[in-house]
């Protein structure tokens, strides 16, 4: 079976889909494994060390020659026409207002699986891309808030006088958002949290952070069987609000992590809770690809409302691609494990299996995915 890692075409897209352990692995189930040259050098992996690992370094040629492509971003269309028909393609497909590329996906015969549908199971954990992704993203979106921040985060008591510990709020406490208060926590900010999630209290509570929340009977029900955030009413949003209103005023740093499945962020910040933080306060806004928690962040740009950064790095995981890559490449292996016979090293895809039926968007020329094939909303993905 021939595997195949490219670079990466998005010129903003710093990670790659596999790394010298992972394509280790691979070789070592009997795989022949080729990475397109320099695909993993903005991330730290010199085409030796992949070579060092077993593979081949190859050009975009080879592309044509895999029955699997390991791919961080869904292939452009360009990309999909030059595949092997039949291949198996397994990236984050961002699917949702992308549908042509969906459609060319299955128009080129690749059985093409979205990484972020695998449902969150104790058994697929390890191919959960979404939560070793928005881990780091959580990680970074601290460095950069303290980057972006006038001050010290730690209180400091020195002999010229004492600089005052940072206070950082969190909004938002899925993966993201709980691995920003530990690394807030860690860098010595006294750190609150906020989430609509009644199990996220304790999760908050256990990271020694303060948590935030209006806590009235919407609230208690805000959680689907799947985990996720449930959208609330405006009512539990202008009490939401109001409450927030007069935390944030006090506020250094503030990290928006909030999301709902295939709905936009939720707007949790208004220019004038933004407008009511001290000069040279940050916030570091992790939704912005959704359409932003914060009101005034752009994709992609720091603005400034005052003298108040707003932080909307678009890719945040990209800006510590070493590590994200790392841990993608783990993700994306362990999933293809699932699909090769440890007997023959062949692939052998099983349509039944559920991990295959969450994921799989397009197989045997047709977008199969139900997400995409009836009228169930997008939400139902989780
Ligand atoms: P996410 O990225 O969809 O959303 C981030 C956070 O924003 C969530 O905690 C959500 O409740 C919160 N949020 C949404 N609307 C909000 C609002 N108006 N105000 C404040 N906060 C708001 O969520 P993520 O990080 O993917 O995690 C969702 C859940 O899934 C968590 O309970 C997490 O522990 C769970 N999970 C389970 C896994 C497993 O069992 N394998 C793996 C990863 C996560």
């Amino acid at each position: 079976m021939n595997i195949y890692i490219p670079k990466e075409s998005n010129k903003d897209e710093t990670r790659v889909a596999a790394s010298p352990d992972t394509v280790k692995k691979l070789i070592g189930h009997g795989c022949k494994v080729s990475v397109e040259k320099g695909a993993g050098t903005l991330s730290k992996i010199t085409d030796d060390a992949f070579k060092d690992a077993g593979a081949s370094i190859a050009t975009a040629k080879s592309a044509g020659d895999a029955d699997v492509v390991l791919k961080v971003l869904r292939p452009t269309p360009a990309e999909s026409k030059k595949y092997k028909k039949g291949a198996i393609v397994l990236a984050s497909m961002d699917p949702y207002g992308n549908e042509k590329d969906v459609e060319a996906m299955a128009k080129a015969g690749l059985s093409a699986f979205a990484m972020e549908f695998m449902p969150r199971i104790t058994r697929a954990q390890v191919m959960d891309v979404l939560s070793s992704q928005a881990n780091l993203a959580g990680y970074q979106a601290v460095v950069e808030g303290a980057a972006n921040y006038s001050r010290a985060l730690p209180m400091m008591m020195t002999a010229a006088g004492t600089v005052a510990a940072a206070k950082c709020f969190v909004m938002g406490a899925g993966v993201a958002g709980l691995q920003a208060i530990a690394t807030a926590r860690r860098l010595g900010a006294v750190v609150t949290a906020t989430d609509v999630r009644p199990a996220a209290k304790e999760q908050v509570e256990s990271l020694g952070a303060k948590f935030v929340a209006v806590e009235d009977d919407e609230f208690k029900q805000a959680e689907t069987a799947g985990g996720y955030a449930k959208e609330m009413s405006d009512e539990y949003k202008a009490k939401q609000a109001e409450l927030v209103a007069s935390h944030i005023a006090k506020q250094d740093i503030v990290i928006t992590t909030a999301l709902i499945p295939g709905r936009p962020a939720p707007r949790l910040v208004t220019r004038e809770m933004v407008k009511s933080m001290q000069p040279g306060s940050v916030l570091v806004d992790l939704a912005v690809e959704r359409g932003g928690n914060v009101e005034g962040a752009k994709a992609g740009e720091i603005v400034k409302i005052d003298d108040v950064s707003i932080v909307g790095h678009l890719n945040m995981p990209g800006r510590i691609a070493a590590s994200a890559s790392l841990l993608y490449a783990k993700n994306l292996l362990a999933f293809l494990e699932t699909m090769i016979d440890k007997e023959s090293g062949k692939l052998d895809l099983n349509l039944e299996d559920e991990l295959v039926a969450a994921t799989l968007l397009t197989h045997g020329g047709k977008i199969v995915h139900p997400n995409f094939t009836d009228t169930k909303s997008e939400g139902d993905a989780s």
